[in-house]
């Protein structure tokens, strides 16, 4: 649905984007996830026709979209980082007006605001201004102001930026059933945890560059994350010795140790070794690797939340 190949954008001295290329399958989602000023913000405008690229290409649904052309736009929904809205009309009002934007007019238009309202729910506070607004509430009402004309492709920035919980629950719950009825999704993030849970596909962008796609599991095995042990107990008695093999401390406090383990096998093997020792063990427990992990390996530096 999405082919990005090699785009390039500089501003004066800062390569903002430099060679990105990514495709993205129809109803898939599909993550950038990166710190501030990664790029992310540029690649999206890119997408959406906002910006040219200083070199390369974009095709979306077979057609050039570094161009701005407007069946290209048409297609696509933008979900913008920075909140466009205007504060002194209404939630409604502000619809009506994006709705007006992408074509719909009267009682179509009526329609597809009530249906968007709804699904954010909003529906009560429709009327009032967007100015006595949450920050929460305006996040919705930006993001149906993107999906108000039914988009193949929503692209979304950072839309969970400085929410309430509950709002980012909703956004991420309304990405999900988009995606599950078939529309493309690019979401930007900085947050390990909702590309971890939203994304089907996640490429990792830093100073421009993808360091590297995959799911949440090709990415894992691509740096051979290994598996968090934490055992706390009574290991007075223990001499550290003789550890199965696979296995590697890493930390030690009284009544707890520090694992990795790069086979699962090796947990029993080293669960066996403190009985065999005589050792009680009172809690383990495991933490899976994750992106904090794929994160720091590939770009040497963590993604902080
Ligand atoms: N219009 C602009 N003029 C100059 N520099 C810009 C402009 N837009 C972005 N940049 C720079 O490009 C880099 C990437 O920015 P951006 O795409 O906004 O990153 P992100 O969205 O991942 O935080 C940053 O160093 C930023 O300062
Ligand atoms: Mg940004």
């Amino acid at each position: 649905m999405i082919e990005v190949s090699e785009i390039r954008k500089q501003f004066g001295e800062v390569r903002a984007v430099d060679g990105l290329s990514f495709k993205v399958a129809e109803g898939e989602i599909f993550g950038l996830l990166g710190p501030n000023g990664a790029g992310k913000t540029t690649t999206i405008s890119m997408l959406s026709g906002l910006l040219a690229p200083d070199s390369g290409t974009i095709t979306v649904a077979g057609m050039d979209a570094s161009r701005g052309d407007r069946r290209v736009r048409a297609l696509m929904g933008v979900i913008p980082q920075e909140i466009a809205l205007y504060e002194e009309l209404s939630g409604r009002e502000n619809l009506h007006f994006w709705g007006g934007l992408y074509g719909l007019t009267g009682a179509a238009l009526k329609r597809e605001t009530d249906r968007v309202l709804d699904m954010v729910d909003l529906t009560d506070r429709a009327d009032d201004q967007v100015g006595k607004y949450s920050g929460g509430m305006k996040r919705r009402i930006n993001l149906c102001a993107g999906l108000i004309h039914s988009p193949k492709i929503i692209l979304l920035d950072e839309p969970t930026l400085g929410i309430d919980p509950q709002a980012r629950i909703k956004i991420l719950d309304i990405v999900k059933k988009e995606a599950e009825s078939g529309t493309t999704i690019i979401y930007t993030t900085h947050y390990l945890e909702e590309a971890e849970e939203l994304c089907d596909r996640i490429a990792i962008i830093d100073k421009g560059a993808i360091h590297a796609e995959g799911s949440l599991a090709e990415l894992v095995d691509l740096v051979g994350e290994e598996d968090m042990i934490t055992v706390t107990g009574d290991f007075k008695s223990w001499k550290g010795d003789n550890l199965p093999e696979g296995v590697r401390l890493d930390h030690m406090e009284e009544g707890s140790l520090r694992f990795y383990i790069s086979r699962k096998d090796s947990l029993g093997s080293l669960l066996n070794s403190f009985f065999g020792a005589g050792i009680s063990v009172e809690s383990v427990s495991i933490r899976e690797p994750g992106l904090q992990g794929v994160f720091l390996k590939l770009t040497g530096r963590e993604l902080r939340d």
